[in-house]
């Protein structure tokens, strides 16, 4: 049975596409077959996908659909069959988000950034999953070493009673360079804070369903 992950965060430009494709480099390292649904009809994760064939080095995805909302049910089925992990990318918006979840996610990540902005956004977010039945994390994403303004976001969503993750992710030029060649960071640079990080956030997901 494969494991299904939804990414998903209201708010735009949070790291949905980021997260996704550098733990897809990670477990497709670590020998698992990963599948993408792509629901994002800007298709970055695509995009990354693409360069990722292009390159004959790489392992592949064992499978990359490029999907709509009112397929996203038998696009997941497809997916779950030729993978271990499926990995879905949505937009920012309900729908694709509200069908997803029917359609059988095992487990949700909601990237967020330390801001008051991404934090009221959260909230939507936070209401939609707590309707469903899927376990989630909210991951911490660009977290500067300190400052009172991530504190501040940090400290509203404790209060909002998100369940936070306890890796948080920096902003990291590895995670940029990784994602324009189709990679990830544990890739490219296996041992940067980025690399870690995101071995970190794997084993975490791990505890919250079996991947
Ligand atoms: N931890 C990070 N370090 C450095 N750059 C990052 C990090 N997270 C995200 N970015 C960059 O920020 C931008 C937005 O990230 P990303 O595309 O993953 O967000 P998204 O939630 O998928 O956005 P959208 O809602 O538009 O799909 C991208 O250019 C990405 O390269
Ligand atoms: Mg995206």
């Amino acid at each position: 049975m494969a494991t299904t992950l939804l990414f998903t965060q209201a708010k735009g430009g949070a790291g949905k596409t980021m997260l996704l494709t550098q733990l897809a480099a990670l477990w497709l390292g670590q020998g698992r077959r990963v599948g993408i649904v792509d629901l994002d009809p800007q298709r970055s994760a695509s995009g990354w996908a693409a360069m990722r064939a292009a390159d004959p080095d790489a392992r592949p995805l064992s499978v990359l659909i490029e999907s709509a909302d009112w397929r996203a049910s038998s696009d997941l089925r497809e997916a779950q069959a030729k993978a271990d992990v499926v990995l879905v990318d949505t937009a920012g918006h309900a729908e694709a988000l509200r069908l997803t979840v029917m359609s059988g996610a095992d487990a949700a990540i909601v990237p967020c950034q330390p801001s008051m902005a991404d934090v009221w956004a959260t909230a939507a977010t936070l209401q939609t999953m707590r309707s469903g039945r899927l376990p989630f994390a909210v991951v911490l994403n660009r977290m500067p070493p300190r400052g009172r303004t991530a504190d501040a976001a940090v400290a509203a969503l404790e209060e909002a009673g998100a369940p936070l993750a306890e890796t948080r992710v920096g902003t990291r030029a590895a995670f940029a360079d990784a994602f324009m060649q189709g990679a990830g960071a544990t890739e490219i640079a296996a041992r940067t804070r980025a690399a870690e990080e995101i071995r970190a956030l794997a084993a975490e997901i791990g505890r919250l369903v079996p991947v």
